[in-house]
């Protein structure tokens, strides 16, 4: 199957497509061609996904309709979403004399997108951006809807911008090069958008979930389809998480950030493996307050477990301290009135955003 189905995030004058599909880098050209006002594309991508050879299809697929693409490497990982990789990344755009209407592409997992859409916005105050996911975890989830921004040492994310692409291409090939690891922490925020959305799509990942990290095309594509159509609808409605609803899709990340923060970054816990367990510490607290049952929380586990994601830090071997883990919450952006936040979850398709919860339930949810 080789045709692109596109879908639109509907944003008025700043709505954008998001095309998914197979061989979309060798088709970049075409797909792309009207956003470009002249035909020059700086190309921002990581050393491997270059290696994978993602970059060099992508510059082909530009070149065959005339745009001429610079390519700025970074080192892989989330140590480069920092300010330092941020200020060297625009003074190597500045290098080029950019003017407002060259397009940044960012190709790569959601470090280079949220890097390289927070350069664009700031790059003589905004240039054009497109959105080239090659993680599945960018795919769903971080190419989609405008967040960019970096880590710093108080926490993930805590300076950035909204910047919404001007089109997002969800090649499904570049999955094929992604080691199985990181195919898996992508597929926690799949198993995410079923618990806060759809309830038989969560039906369905119980059924045939474990196609996605086993790499059927299929699986995949649908699994993309359906949680960018969650994303994109979500967005829509609330783009600057003002009304709440955009909030949802935190499910399981104010845990998740805190046990990031407390790991250091270091590749012992990925993002995604840090949203699984924190997607079942937030069913533990919704089951505490008697908002979910044990039976939901059960089959959340079982479908992160079938896929071989971890449910609980301890399962990779880390263990952090309650109080530590908590004070780690207090800096998360979800901090209301310096009263705690969490998305809690109803059981599957079901969840809410549930202001002051008791310091107790939390830590007791931590210790079990
Ligand atoms: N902006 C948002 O809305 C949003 C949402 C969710 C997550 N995020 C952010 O996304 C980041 C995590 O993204 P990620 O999981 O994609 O990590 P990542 O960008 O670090 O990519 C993971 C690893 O896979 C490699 N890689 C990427 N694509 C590849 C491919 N096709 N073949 C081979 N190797 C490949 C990368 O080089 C890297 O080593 C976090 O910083 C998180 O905060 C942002």
């Amino acid at each position: 199957m080789n045709d692109v189905e596109t879908l639109r995030v509907e944003l008025g004058s700043r709505s954008y497509p998001v095309h998914i599909g197979s061989r979309l880098l060798e088709r970049a050209g075409g797909l792309l061609r009207a956003l470009f006002v002249r035909p020059r594309a700086f190309v921002v991508t990581d050393e491997q996904v270059a290696a994978a050879g993602h970059a060099g299809r992508l510059e082909a697929g530009l070149r065959e309709a005339g745009i001429t693409a610079h390519r700025i490497v970074l080192p892989p990982g989330e140590a480069t979403k920092d300010f330092a990789h941020l200020q060297q990344l625009l003074e190597r755009l500045l290098d080029h004399a950019p003017e407002r209407n060259d397009v940044v592409v960012a190709l790569g997992g959601g470090v280079i997108g949220d890097l390289a859409g927070l350069a664009a916005a700031l790059l003589l105050r905004g240039v054009p951006l497109v959105q080239v996911p090659t993680t599945l975890l960018a795919q769903v989830d971080s190419a989609v809807g405008g967040k960019t921004g970096i880590d710093t040492r108080h926490g993930k994310n805590l300076v950035g911008a909204f910047k919404q692409p001007a089109a997002v291409l969800v090649d499904l090939d570049t999955l094929r090069t992604l080691p199985p690891r990181e195919l898996r922490a992508g597929y926690a925020e799949v198993v995410k958008y079923g618990c806060i959305r759809d309830a038989s799509f969560f039906s369905w990942l119980e059924a045939e979930g474990v196609g996605v990290t086993a790499g059927e095309v299929e699986a995949q594509r649908r699994a993309v389809r359906r949680s960018l159509a969650i994303k994109a609808e979500i967005v829509a409605r609330d783009e600057t998480e003002t009304s709440g609803e955009r909030a949802l899709l935190n499910f399981g990340h104010t845990f998740a950030h805190a046990f990031e923060v407390l790991a250091g970054y270091d590749g012992r816990l990925l993002h995604g493996e840090a949203v699984a367990c924190g997607m079942v510490m937030a069913a533990r607290l919704s089951e505490e307050l008697g908002m979910a049952t044990a039976d939901d929380r059960r089959r959340l586990e079982a479908v992160l477990e079938r896929a071989g994601l971890p449910l609980h830090p301890r399962d990779l071997g880390l263990a952090f301290p309650p109080a530590e883990v908590l004070a780690a919450m207090r800096h998360d952006k979800k901090v209301r009135g310096g009263r705690l936040r969490f998305v809690l979850w109803r059981g599957p398709g079901r969840a809410g955003l549930v202001d002051g919860v008791p310091e107790e339930t939390v830590l007791r949810v931590l210790a079990a």
